[in-house]
């Protein structure tokens, strides 16, 4: 349908194609980054494409970001863009199934889950359950056995899989879910995520047994939730510090608490949102790790510099402690902007809004108008392997991010200065960054509320991965974009060793 939409003077320049109605269905979903940058040299930073029908206008660099992720919400609309996708996985009442008001007003309750005294309590569980996994997976057979001479190797993403469903569930998703976590709710899960696919966001109405056990998956979820809420309703008993207890706190403006299915729903959400991000990123880390063990070994000799004890031994580290420590921040930055996880952020266009001048060159007839009906997109992922904003753009460097001249640390202060321009959207104040070169959370009222969560999940992996095991791998696999979240493409093993004698 909106094909039939008629092409006006001030439309941006469009892709061009050979077939009509999947237009650059096929380059844009085999290497979206690609595709970007080709179509950048030939249109500039502002062009529309063809997408299976939908007419989809990019705005890339700095600017670009600016415009779509700095927009209103009223005209650049996100539930429109996502629902249809969203609402079938994590249930109605929630997030893009409400108007963006009220979903504000969630993400305000879901910070307030997400609390500095919350994120203290989880390192010492998070690093708990990740010692507990080395020392009872099949996959880490060589490291139990104990003789540091010998190699073993692991599947990247699997691992990262699992070790990241069992850290967030211990944590914030707490100890019901944690013991919950059976064969059934693993079928559960996956039927739910294979719900979550580039194919159900093109084609949200197919006739698949998928979508069927999608459905199904999300009643049983919905229901598993509910029935833990029931139960603390009518206890006594004490989880002070997970997202449940948070929720079951929090009232909207209009006085109103939530509702089960609203609270079972918000957690299924965080369940999706933080679950293939955050291992995608931990993946992509440490095969930079295991194909860099000079980096490795610093993040080690971090290690040993603040946590070895004088009988050798590491003790656990604290969140402040973990805040503190550049080598891993730097190992986890550099990874967020060379594999961020999403590769591609869009909004539905409400209404024409014109593209600033500043922008994009204008058109014969004065301006480029994004038209009301189509999509826009940002992808920051451009501006963060960007040649003309980064040196060596594309190789991972984590020494970048300690020169406090560098553009990195200048994008950095951009993304997320305190003493900056901030606006308040009803979910606590954040940092303007819209006009960040780097943005791997997104930015402006959209921008992720699960960073500091992140940051903390993954530097407790890294450490706690680095602290036992050498890595090596030959080659840092290429991207994977035929999923949600960008992957590393198999072959994806790591071979390790155990660091010390058991
Ligand atoms: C939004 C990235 C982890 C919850 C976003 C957005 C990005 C992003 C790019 C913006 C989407 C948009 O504008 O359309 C990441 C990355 C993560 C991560 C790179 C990890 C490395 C998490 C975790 C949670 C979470 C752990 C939950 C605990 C959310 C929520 C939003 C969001 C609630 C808001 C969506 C909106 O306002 O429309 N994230 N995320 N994320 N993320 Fe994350």
């Amino acid at each position: 349908a909106q094909l039939l939409i008629p092409r006006r003077a001030t439309d941006p320049p469009v892709v061009f194609h050979w077939l009509p109605f999947i237009g650059s269905a096929i380059a844009y979903g085999n290497d979206p980054l690609n595709f970007f940058f080709e179509a950048q040299k030939k249109y500039g930073d502002v062009f529309t494409f063809i997408l299976l029908g939908r007419r989809v206008t990019v705005a890339l660099g700095p600017k670009g970001n600016n415009f779509i992720l700095g927009g209103k919400s009223t005209v650049f609309n996100a539930e429109d863009a996502y629902t249809h996708l969203t609402t079938p996985v994590f249930g109605k009442e929630v997030v893009y199934d409400v108007p963006n008001e009220v979903f504000m007003e969630q993400k305000r309750f879901v910070k307030v889950g997400l609390s500095a005294e919350n994120l203290k309590a989880y390192v010492g569980m998070i690093e708990e359950e990740i010692e507990e996994f080395l020392a009872r997976d099949p996959a880490f057979k060589v490291f139990q056995k104990g003789d540091p001479n010998e190699w073993g190797s692991f599947e990247t993403v699997k691992v990262m899989q699992e070790i990241t469903i069992l850290t967030a569930s211990r944590t914030l998703q707490g100890k019901e879910v944690r013991s919950g976590m059976d064969k059934s709710f693993a079928e559960r899960y996956n039927d739910l995520d294979n719900g979550f696919t580039p194919i159900n966001f093109m084609f949200p109405n197919l006739p698949l047994p998928s979508y069927r056990r999608r459905d199904r998956a999300q009643a049983q979820m919905s229901k598993f939730y509910v029935d833990i809420i029931k139960k603390r309703r009518a206890g006594h008993d004490d989880h002070e510090h997970d997202m449940i207890a948070a929720l079951m706190q929090q009232k909207y403006r209009n006085g109103r608490t939530l509702n089960d299915r609203e609270i079972a729903h918000i957690m299924i959400a965080l369940l999706m949102a933080g679950q293939h991000t955050s291992s995608a990123t931990g993946s992509w880390a440490l095969l930079h790790l295991a194909a860099n063990p000079k980096v490795a070994d610093a993040v080690y000799q971090e290690q040993v510099k603040h946590f070895q004890g004088p009988d050798g031994r590491m003790r656990s580290m604290t969140y402040e402690e973990l805040r503190e420590l550049p080598v891993l921040d730097s190992v986890i930055r550099e990874t967020l902007r060379m594999h961020p996880p999403i590769h591609s952020i869009m909004r539905y266009v409400r209404d024409d809004v014109p593209v600033p001048a500043t922008l994009s060159a204008p058109s014969k007839d004065g301006i480029y108008v994004v038209p009301k009906g189509h999509y826009v997109m940002a992808s920051p992922a451009v501006s963060q392997v960007d040649p003309t904003v980064w040196k060596d753009a594309s190789v991972w460097d984590p020494s970048r991010w300690n020169d406090t001249d560098g553009v990195a640390a200048q994008a950095f202060k951009m993304y997320t200065d305190e003493s900056g321009e901030k606006i308040d959207y009803g979910f606590g104040a954040v940092s303007k960054g819209t006009e960040s070169p780097y943005q791997p959370f997104g930015a402006g009222r959209h921008r992720c509320i699960g960073e500091q969560f992140a940051y903390l999940q993954l530097g407790t992996l890294i450490s706690t991965i680095i602290r036992h095991l050498e890595l090596k791998i030959e080659k840092v696999p290429e991207h994977n974009y035929h999923t949600m979240i960008t992957m590393p493409l198999p072959p994806r093993d790591i071979q390790y060793k155990r660091r010390t004698k058991a």
